[in-house]
């Protein structure tokens, strides 16, 4: 189960993915916003960070204007490894070695198709493991101190 959000600049490729994801079969809980309101993303960043960092999801999409406001927030909350993606390559190793749990796409920068194949590619791929889990670990500990 994953979990997905966006602020007035990532509203339409929203529902665009989320569309999508229907079309796939992928369950998902989409936390808004449902309608083309203004919305600080903070305000949805922070508590769809919190539940994936929880474990109540495994992971979330989070959409703005450029994906950067969101992922800034994001990786402000302990868990969290949120990767902005804008090209098919940086999703797919974003899992093979960051083991990113949260994906950030910019509404006002790709389009649905591109954003389409960014989504499948971040959730389809797993974490490679290996050297990279003692990076991610690494990474991790950056939280504590
Ligand atoms: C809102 O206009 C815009 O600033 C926001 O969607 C996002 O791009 C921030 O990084």
């Amino acid at each position: 189960m994953i979990i997905i959000g966006a602020d007035q600049g990532g509203f339409l490729l929203k529902q665009e993915l989320t569309a999508h994801l229907k079309q796939r079969g992928i369950e998902f809980e989409d936390i808004g916003i449902h309608t083309p309101e203004s919305r600080d993303y903070p305000d949805i960043a922070e508590p769809l960070c919190r539940a994936v960092a929880e474990g109540k999801y495994e992971k979330g999409i989070l959409v703005c204007g450029t994906g950067i406001g969101m992922s800034m927030a994001a990786n402000k909350v302990h868990g969290i490894r949120a990767a902005v993606c804008g090209d098919c390559f940086s999703a797919r190793f974003t899992r093979l070695h960051n083991d990113a749990n949260v994906l950030c796409l910019g509404g006002r920068v790709v389009g649905p198709g591109l954003a389409a194949d960014i989504l499948d590619l971040f959730l389809d791929t797993p974490f490679e493991g290996g050297r990279h889990q003692r990076r991610v670990d690494k990474m991790m500990q950056l939280e504590n101190r």
